[in-house]
Order: C-alpha cells, then structure tokens, then sequence
C-alpha cells in the first residue's frame, strides 16, 4: 500500500478539529472533550472541514483524488456488511450536534469521508440514520452474474462470490476480483448511496500484513462510495470497454471524462469534507 495522493498529508491524528469550508467559517468550532447529552435534541447538521480518508486510488484522468473506502464485515450468517462509525454527540460552537466517528485499525473513520458531491445532504449519511449497514443490489446491476441471481434490494452473501478467483467478464484480466454494484444505508431514503463492492484474491493478500486493510476488509472484500470525486458520476469496474484505452481494463473507470481507480491501491487521501446541512 502507498500513502501517496494529490494532497499532502496531514501530520498527526485530526480529532474533532473542524475548519473552514466553502469560504463560511463554522465560527468557533473545535469543540474537545465529548459530552453525550440526550441524541434527540441533537442537530444532525455541521460536521465538514478537513479529512484523511482511506481511499481507492485515483491513477489517471482529472479527479482530483481516490474514492473512499466503506469499511466491511462479513457476518456470522456470511452476509456482508458495512461499518458505520460509532455515533454520538459532541459541543460544536455552543450547540450539541452528532458525530459518526471511531478508532478503526489505528485511523480515524469519520462520516465525513463520505460528505462530497452533495452526499454529505444524503439521509443515510447523517450519523443518526437507522440502518442495518448491510449491502444491497441495485435495480439495474451491469454484472450478468449479478443481474441474473440477485433481485433489488437483495443482501450479498459470500457464497455470491465463490468464484472471486476466477471470475472474468471479458474485460481487463480474469482473476483479479469479482464485483457487484450495490446500495448503502438507503433503504427508505429519497437518495441512493451507490457503492461497490468488490472480492479480489489481492485485497486477501494485501490485507495479511496491513492493519487498516485488517480492520476495513473481510475475507477479501472491500467496498467504495462509487461518486466519482471529479464531477461526482457514478463510475464502474469492468463495466465498459473504452476503460482498456485509459489504463484501466482492470479499474474502475469514469465514462464522464476518462478517470481511472485502482481498487488495489489503497491510499489515505486528505480533503475537505462538506458540513451536512442542517
Ligand atoms: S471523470 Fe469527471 S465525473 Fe468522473
């Protein structure tokens, strides 16, 4: 794994620091010191600022950075699931908001990573949002594996994947890892978080000896939040033939204007993240 990106990295462990965002200065932030107080009366609004996010990295075309990764489990029944950070609220310039927050295989994974392209206004993106964090198909999968076994709204199961070390659709290399395009935290929200998913025999191996890839991957399976950070479309892996011609037959690839993903590589990626409006 390389820690390289666009951006610099950020020096030391960002906890609760807030900055300035979109040229409105969120006046006073920075609150220290969690206080829990009752979550109901609390605004799910605020959060934004600067953010170091574990991403997909971002190897060609105009997207300014990597996608960020959506850490996952593997549950006792083998359904696969997301991770969505430990919710609880915090003072924030003199009112008490709610955060999505936690230690996870010694980073800080924060909501925020996800609070670009106008997501950060998502339902499902806000800290208190009910879900049961499992992966869902989508309506219209471009995987004929998928397509053909799976209904909308149905959960993945590893048994989905059992051929993840061979399978192949004609495009790039077979082998290298079987896909399925998916939702998130979406189930009775006006707007869809789009991901994919992805089990790959070399996230498997890279996981072995790296702490964040322990922590964030299961039994080979990685996830993204699939909007591209260029001009947030929802880019694929293995979906198109025109993606050999920019590098990326075995990436994921933007039709919008020609950037490239490694899914294989994944980088720490420091952005600003958006506030979530109120
Ligand atoms: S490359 Fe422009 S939106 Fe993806």
């Amino acid at each position: 794994m390389s820690a390289d990106d666009k951006y610099p990295e950020e020096s030391g462990r960002r906890r609760f620091v807030k900055g300035v965002v979109g040229g409105s200065a969120l006046a006073g932030v920075g609150a220290v010191g969690t206080v829990t107080v009752n979550s109901a009366t609390a605004s799910p609004g605020s959060g934004g600022g600067t953010t170091q996010a574990w991403a997909i990295q971002n190897t060609a075309g105009p997207a300014p950075r990597g996608m960020p990764q959506i850490p996952l489990e593997v549950d006792d029944e083998g359904y696969v699931k997301g991770i969505w950070p430990d919710v609880e609220t915090v003072s924030q310039g003199g009112r008490q908001v709610q955060v999505a927050e936690m230690d996870l295989g010694g980073s800080t994974y924060t909501s925020e990573w996800f609070q670009y392209c106008g997501v950060e206004g998502y339902q499902g993106i806000q800290p208190g949002y009910e879900s049961d964090n499992y992966f869902r198909s989508d309506s219209a999968p471009p995987y004929d594996w998928q397509s053909s076994s799976k209904e909308q709204g149905d959960r993945f199961h590893v048994d989905d994947f059992d051929d993840y070390t061979e399978w192949g659709n004609g495009i790039g290399t077979a082998g290298v890892g079987k896909p399925a395009t998916g939702t998130w935290r979406s189930q009775d929200a006006e707007d869809v978080i789009p991901v994919q998913v992805l089990r790959s025999p070399r996230i498997e191996e890279a996981a072995q000896n790296d702490e964040w890839l322990q922590a964030s991957t299961d039994q080979g399976f990685i996830a993204w939040l699939n909007k591209c950070t260029h001009f947030c479309c929802v880019p694929g892996y293995k979906q198109s033939d025109s993606a050999a011609r920019f590098g990326g037959a075995d990436g994921v690839y933007c039709q919008c204007h020609q950037s490239v993903y490694d899914p294989f590589s994944i980088v720490q990626t420091l952005f600003t993240a958006r506030p979530r409006p109120d």
